[in-house]
């Protein structure tokens, strides 16, 4: 039997409903109240508080489809099935069913539901990590069994394939079990040959079909235990498709195929992985776009700009018109609607192709500022040296004029000039260490943006730093620091818990300066004056020649580089959510302003 996108959503959502689930809705790809992530990236993240128990779940069991963008994979988007954004099917189970109800569930929807001969069928599982005191999911093995399944079709893989975790951030996690489909001999040599699992292209992972959540990750990458226990599965649509259909990759689905095909007849030099790449990157697009996010230089804008001006350079590179673009976007949106896998239009067509178009006007005006460069670059003869054109200026165009070293090493070509990449990568490390470099500079203060609310809880933090070492001690000095919006963290030296009294003193002197409304004065001065004056910092010869100082009247005094507030009546009122350990002898508090 052939399926249609439709048809897969259906046999899962209903599988799971006539086994008690309620559906719930697909979120929005731009996270609520998450500051930790730029998009959604699982079917789990927006209900991760019901993991943890700080929110209540609508039900025990729950299931839904949900949009996710993952642009971590970028550079292998183009194989079979790698894709920067795709629809998750997810069940859940929040502290009802755990290890063994799952298994029954996977392997039942997969077997009857999805008719796939259990020999089709491998599973891995978590084989346990000593160091991190994780045991083996030894109980898993014994469910997969139980079912059906051949022992040698059980794998045991470790915390790099089979732990799952959102990412390097705290948050619910835990050992998980993947099942993998066999897609033939035609793919490649056997496990039971070979020895060799091979995810890439013999077997393809079409459902996580169970993150068994019982760990929280700590931020210092320890493992707490999470007061109850649950289940989070998740299921590529698109990999679903291409697999039960017995297609060779995700670009001869329904999704993909039609557009494909189009953009091919309809290009000079068509390659096949400029044409997936095209149609994957604009199909994101689409996505981000519609979630009200524009292509901009920062965070998810960012996102978006990278996804669109490579879609754009690959176009280049097939040689297709320069209508193709938006074009291809409105094909996209099409096919959404006709295979419903829209998500909820916040735009009509006209507005978002009238979005591609102004990036794609953007482009180009980057591209022939840069060319102009490109062509007075050479016409100056020492600026090639032995058939090359000088490195510093390669870095130039792509440092100063955005432009692709891809286009400048095309350009050099039909000019007959050479360009080095070993040397041009050379320069982009350099400087990628010193943006590395300015990075740290964020962290030390603490700053990641300048968002209002960021900048008042910054200016908390300097408070909080003075009243810690009133209360507790000279001793104590900043750790770490991080702010976002919503909270501030502050990371110090201290050797044991804090108590209640404590905790409470700490607040109430804090919203004591706060409310005698103190301006918030900043000086330059060199970091030898800044010493002794009696402000507070590293002075560990990482300073230039001037620093600013921060004081807020005789209370708080410290090198920093803001901003801040101008005075702590802008504050509202300190309040601490949390005190814990961070690693051996630092402690941690977050706090919030209300
Ligand atoms: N949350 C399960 C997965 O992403 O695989």
């Amino acid at each position: 039997m052939k399926y249609t996108s439709k048809q897969i959503i259906d046999t899962f959502l209903n599988f799971f409903k006539a086994n008690g689930h309620t559906q719930i809705k697909n979120s929005s790809i731009v996270p609520e109240n998450d500051p930790t992530l730029l998009f959604i990236n699982a079917g789990m993240a927006p209900i991760k508080k019901c993991f943890t128990g700080e929110e209540e779940p609508v039900s025990k069991r729950m299931c839904n489809i949900q949009t996710c963008i993952r642009t971590n994979d970028i550079e292998s988007v183009g194989d079979r099935h790698h894709l920067t954004s795709f629809n998750m099917l997810g069940s859940w189970s929040i502290g009802d069913y755990f290890k063994e109800g799952a298994i029954k569930y996977a392997f039942t929807l997969l077997t009857e539901g999805f008719k796939i001969p259990k020999e089709k069928l491998y599973a891995t599982v978590f084989c346990g990590d000593e160091e991190l005191g994780l045991p083996a999911d030894e109980e898993s093995i014994g469910y997969w069994e139980s079912v059906g399944i051949d022992p040698s079709h059980i794998i045991k893989l470790p915390f790099e394939d089979n732990f799952w975790r959102m990412g390097d951030g705290e948050g619910p996690c835990g050992p998980c079990t993947e099942v993998f489909y066999d897609t033939g001999d035609e793919h490649g040599e056997s496990y039971e040959k070979s020895g060799v699992f091979d995810t890439k292209k013999r077997y393809l992972e079409i459902w996580n079909a169970g993150v068994f959540m019982e760990y929280y990750q700590n931020l210092d990458k320890t493992y707490s235990k999470l007061k109850f226990k649950s289940v989070d599965t998740g299921s590529g649509l698109e990999r679903l498709l291409l697999t039960l259909n017995g297609l060779e990759s995700v670009y001869d689905t329904e999704i993909f195929v039609d557009i494909m095909n189009y953009l091919r007849e309809n290009s000079a030099k068509p390659n096949e992985r400029s044409l997936r790449i095209i149609c994957e990157h604009i199909r994101t697009s689409v996505v981000i776009l519609n979630a009200k996010v524009d292509p901009s230089n920062v965070k998810a804008g960012y996102i978006l700009r990278r996804l669109m001006r490579r879609a754009l350079r690959h176009l280049r590179t097939i040689d297709a018109n320069d209508d193709m673009f938006i074009i291809i976007a409105g094909k996209t949106i099409d096919n959404m609607n006709n295979t419903g896998l829209n998500p909820d239009w916040n735009f009509t067509k006209e507005e978002l192709l009238d979005k591609f178009k102004i990036e794609q006007d953007k482009f180009s005006k980057m591209l022939s500022q840069g060319l102009k460069v490109f062509n007075e670059y050479i016409l100056d003869k020492s600026n090639i040296v032995d058939g090359y054109l000088k490195e510093e200026l390669v870095f130039k165009l792509y440092d100063t004029f955005g432009f692709p070293f891809e286009i400048t090493q095309e350009l050099a070509e039909e000019a007959n000039i050479k360009v080095n990449e070993a040397k041009f990568n050379e320069l982009l490390e350099h400087h990628k260490e010193e943006s590395r470099g300015a990075n740290l500079a964020v962290f030390k203060s603490g700053l990641a943006d300048h968002d209002p609310n960021t900048i008042k809880l910054h200016t908390a933090t300097h408070l909080l730093h003075a009243t810690l070492r009133k209360i507790l001690g000279n001793d104590v000095h900043q750790m770490g620091s991080n702010i976002t919006p919503e909270r501030l963290r502050f990371d110090f030296n201290f050797p044991r818990k804090l108590t209640d009294e404590e905790l409470r003193e700490i607040e109430n002197m804090v919203n004591d300066v706060i409310s005698q409304s103190i301006n918030v004065v900043r000086e330059e001065m060199s970091p030898e004056q800044a010493k002794a004056s009696g402000a507070l910092g590293l002075f560990d010869n990482k300073y230039g020649d001037k620093v600013s100082v921060y004081t807020i009247g005789d209370f708080s005094k410290e090198i920093c580089s803001g901003p801040h507030v101008a005075n702590t009546s802008e504050l509202g009122q300190f309040k601490i959510k949390k005190e814990e350990s961070s690693s051996a002898g630092v402690r941690r508090i977050k706090a919030i302003l209300v």
